[in-house]
């Protein structure tokens, strides 16, 4: 099987938690899109009723075509269940999240939800988190200072830039500076650290949010629980 077989594969398994009533968290990016069309189409020709809480402008675009009943994050009191991908999950259940831009709205939803699943392939799962380039969400407004301060400290920051070279604009209106890390040694000392500096809005570390993660392997699905 191919990458997108088994992001399919595990979409669609991850969509069987979804029960009536529920509100559910629907995460972003290319293995939770897969997740969406089948809550999508359960919604279509099971008739299951539950209400979406998008995490990106791109999920609530897929998820109002596939006629699945929408609300804001503020306008449900908590969500039952958020499901969404990771671009890297360590032994630990810590994450890396945001390689598609969504990581502000995608950690908003997943703090006001009891449960949260990661869906991904086998390839996501690492030892230690930071081979993946580390989202970090920037206003605009002196942003510059940030990126020379990430180069000071050799975290050797890229701003993230649309297919066409421009500046990407996240939802919320924000810039991305990914650091290169290769290793990070001490996930939650850096996430203090990056929480602290003025002008980050949030970064892809997430920090004991999941309990539970579905990934995909060539030879089936896993289901792995948080010890
Ligand atoms: C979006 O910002 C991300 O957090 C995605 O959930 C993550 O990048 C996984 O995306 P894929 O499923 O496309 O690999």
């Amino acid at each position: 099987m191919n990458q997108n077989e088994l992001k399919k594969l595990v979409g669609i398994e991850a969509a069987k938690y979804v029960t009536d009533g529920m509100i559910v968290g629907l995460g972003t990016g290319s293995t939770a899109a897969f997740m969406v069309k089948e809550v999508g189409r359960r919604v279509q020709e099971e008739g299951l009723q539950i209400t979406g809480v998008t995490t990106s402008n791109e999920t609530s675009a897929l998820a109002e075509s596939l006629g699945i009943p929408l609300k804001s994050i503020d306008e449900v009191d908590y969500v039952d269940l958020t499901i969404d991908g990771a671009d890297e999950i360590s032994a630990d259940f810590q994450g890396i999240k945001g390689g598609g831009a969504a990581l502000l709205f995608e950690k908003i939803v997943a703090t006001y939800s009891k449960a949260c699943i990661w869906i991904v392939d086998e390839s996501k799962l690492v030892d230690k988190l930071g081979a993946f380039p580390l989202p970090v969400e920037v206003v605009p407004y002196g942003s510059e200072q940030l990126f020379r301060l990430f180069e000071k400290k050799g975290y050797q920051p890229t701003r993230r830039l649309t297919a066409e070279g421009e500046i990407l604009l996240t939802d919320g209106g924000h810039h991305i500076i990914d650091l290169h890390l290769d290793v990070i040694e001490n996930p939650v000392k850096l996430a203090e650290e990056l929480t602290a500096l003025v002008g980050v809005v949030e970064h892809g570390l997430f920090i004991h949010m999941v309990s539970k993660v579905i990934v995909a392997a060539s030879d089936g699905v896993k289901t792995l629980e948080a010890r």
